[in-house]
């Protein structure tokens, strides 16, 4: 990477990393809990909203993954975990009344995302083979080559505002499984995230990176600036994530979905440069792509190897959630992709709501 590319990016501040704003609500839920963030209306009363949906809403079945109330719902209980709440009082974290609610929405959440993918066996010995089959399996709906070949400018816009709702804060759920990890798993984490986090330069997070290549792109790249147009399948590959990341005993399924997350993006990533560039970008737009091709190919070795395979051989009962967490990364990141080609291909936008988005400051 060029230092005076890089230098010159990063002359204009970027917004990651700080807190979200408070999105319009989508149903009753996120209506309550909104009223409730800002003490408008007891915190009680939200559960009480989310008690009569939970009654109402088939628990089985998968439409929650689609559901716009119920996900949106969750991403603003989960941030309070993360960057918190613009305007929110810290302290709303740890209120019963929210955690209750989020336990009635992660129930039937979870159960959605395991009825989503099927498993194939795997072993601690046979783990990182699994792992390499199920991440180059070939098929899925050809984003990045439609992006790579065809894309318009605004797709390309819409495609990093759905991604950048993970990518500015790029590695921090998946950091959460340091402190739950021991020896060499925790080293082999540590390594990944340390480069993610840019190797102690802040210029060179990858987050901050994201943001250039939105600047460069005409739109807005303060954190969660586009969460009012981002539909629920997106939010729901964030929720899923974060639901592993919370809950201890999901720590497999963490450490599987940065498997899947590293082992399918060096590829990829060149492809999403090339498209960049053939729209006339340069470096300062295509660096977060640039950087991913080298380092994800030395990360998908140490996250397979060293991360999974280790953490299999010291808890063995963590090896089918592994498979879990990668095979849910998967699932969610085509139901997203087929989401945007189904609705370009029918020439319609892939985001809520009407006109451009916000542009870069
Ligand atoms: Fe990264
Ligand atoms: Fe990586």
């Amino acid at each position: 990477m060029s230092e005076v590319v890089l230098a010159e990016a990063c002359a204009a501040p970027v917004g990651a990393g700080t807190a979200m704003p408070l999105p319009a609500a989508r149903g009753p839920v996120s209506t309550a809990l909104l009223a409730v963030l800002r003490e408008e209306r007891p915190s009680a009363e939200l559960h009480g909203a989310a008690q009569e949906w939970a009654a109402t809403t088939d628990s089985g079945g998968a439409g929650i993954v689609t559901d716009e109330d119920a996900q949106l719902t969750l991403t603003l209980l989960y941030e309070l975990h993360l960057q918190g709440l613009a305007g929110v009082d810290d302290s709303w974290e740890w209120n019963p009344d929210l955690l209750a609610t989020r336990a009635l929405l992660e129930g039937p959440f979870e159960a959605a995302l395991r009825a989503l993918v099927e498993l194939p066996e795997a072993t601690p010995d046979t783990l990182q083979q699994t792992l390499e089959t199920m991440t180059t399996a070939e098929g899925g709906p050809g984003l990045s080559r439609h992006l790579a070949r065809t894309g318009t400018l605004e797709q390309w816009q819409e495609f990093c505002a759905h991604r950048s709702i993970y990518q500015l804060r790029e590695a921090d759920p998946h950091t959460l499984g340091i402190p739950r990890l021991a020896g060499g798993p925790k080293a082999a984490l540590v390594e990944v995230q340390a480069d993610e986090y840019g190797g102690g330069r802040a210029e060179r997070m990858h987050s901050t990176l994201f943001g250039h290549t939105m600047r460069e792109l005409g739109i807005d790249a303060s954190y969660a600036a586009h969460l009012d147009r981002v539909p629920a399948v997106t939010l729901a590959s964030v929720n899923a994530l974060s639901l592993f990341a919370l809950h201890r005993r999901l720590l497999g399924a963490l450490v599987g979905h940065l498997c899947a997350v590293e082992m399918t993006s060096s590829l990829p990533c060149k492809v999403y440069a090339r498209g960049l560039r053939r729209l006339g970008f340069g470096t300062a737009a295509t660096l977060f792509f640039d950087e991913h091709v080298e380092a994800d190919a030395v990360h998908e070795q140490i996250v397979s190897r060293d991360l999974a395979g280790g953490l299999a051989r010291q808890q063995p009962e963590r090896t089918a959630d592994v498979v879990l967490g990668a095979a849910v990364c998967l699932a969610m990141d085509e139901l997203g992709a087929q989401h945007m080609m189904d609705r370009w291909q029918a020439g319609q936008s892939s985001l809520r709501g009407e006109g451009p988005l916000k542009p870069a400051a």
